[in-house]
């Protein structure tokens, strides 16, 4: 699985990310998100180029998952703004981009139906869709399922179905939110497997997890979340070994402890 490729097409090679431009680098412009009166994304700026890994990190509440929606367009910014550098004025973003959530949203139909609706708002044309479709399940190992209800899998499952939904459409950038939140150790490292072969031919991997060790292997650089600021955007190696902020450190120490 873990040098595999989705079969391309005639149709997903004319719209492959390598045939345009890229709509990287997404710059985030002093972004506020306020709900239920509170400010809980606060003046947050960073700019990610295309290429490494980034781990949003920080504690529970602290504002990951409202950042990687606010990125990925789901929210719009009380103030300040989202921008793709690349994207050309009549292109939408979002059709570049894919997100997986900690608790997957999947339509209530099979688990090739969900594959191949994807494929559909991504235009490819329907001949093309099956082989693309059993493409990505042989390559997560979902074969066996693809006539069943997807809502009918089991956690992790489901998770492994919503990546390989947002392979088939070949993002140029994946957000995920604790993409292996709720997963056992094989599962974590299927996953896992299929992130990095995904960051492989050249997506853009914007992530969240709880799991540092999983950060220590996969992430190229760190941003560090508290309290809804940005603390620090600093390369992996140094954040483990020498946080810039306080926060940061104190956070290390806390989870060390546990
Ligand atoms: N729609 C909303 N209305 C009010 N408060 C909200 C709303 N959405 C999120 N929040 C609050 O914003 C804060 C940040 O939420 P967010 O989900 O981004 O945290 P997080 O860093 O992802 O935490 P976790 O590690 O637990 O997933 C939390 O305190 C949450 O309760
Ligand atoms: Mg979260």
């Amino acid at each position: 699985m873990n040098d595999a490729t989705p079969r391309a097409t005639t149709a997903d090679a004319s719209m492959s990310r390598t045939a345009r431009a890229s709509i990287m680098p997404l710059r985030v412009e002093d972004v506020s998100f306020d709900a239920g009166g509170k400010r809980l994304v606060d003046h947050v700026s960073f700019e990610l180029a295309a290429g490494p890994r980034t781990f949003i990190l920080g504690p529970n509440g602290a504002g990951k998952s409202l950042t990687l929606r606010l990125c990925h367009g789901l929210l719009t910014p009380s103030t300040g703004r989202v921008v793709w550098e690349g994207a050309s004025p009549n292109e939408d973003p979002l059709k570049r981009q894919a997100m997986v959530f900690q608790r997957p949203v999947l339509l209530r139909r099979t688990v090739a139906q969900n594959i191949d609706y994807a494929l559909k708002l991504h235009n490819v044309p329907p001949a093309d869709r099956p082989g693309v479709v059993d493409d990505v399940l042989n390559r997560t190992g979902l074969a066996r399922f693809a006539k069943s209800p997807a809502r009918h899998l089991s956690g992790g499952e489901q998770q492994k179905l919503a990546l390989a939904r947002a392979w088939a459409t070949k993002p140029e950038v994946l957000f995920l939110d604790e993409p292996t939140a709720s997963l056992d150790p094989a599962a974590t490292h299927a996953v896992e497997n299929i992130i990095d072969t995904m960051h492989g031919e050249g997506t853009r991997i914007v992530m969240t997890t709880h799991d540092l060790a999983q950060a220590k292997r996969h992430a190229d650089e760190v941003i560090f979340i508290y309290a809804g600021r940005v603390l620090e955007k600093t390369p992996a190696d140094e954040f483990f070994s020498s946080p810039r902020s306080g926060e940061a450190a104190a956070f290390l120490e806390g989870e060390l402890r546990w």
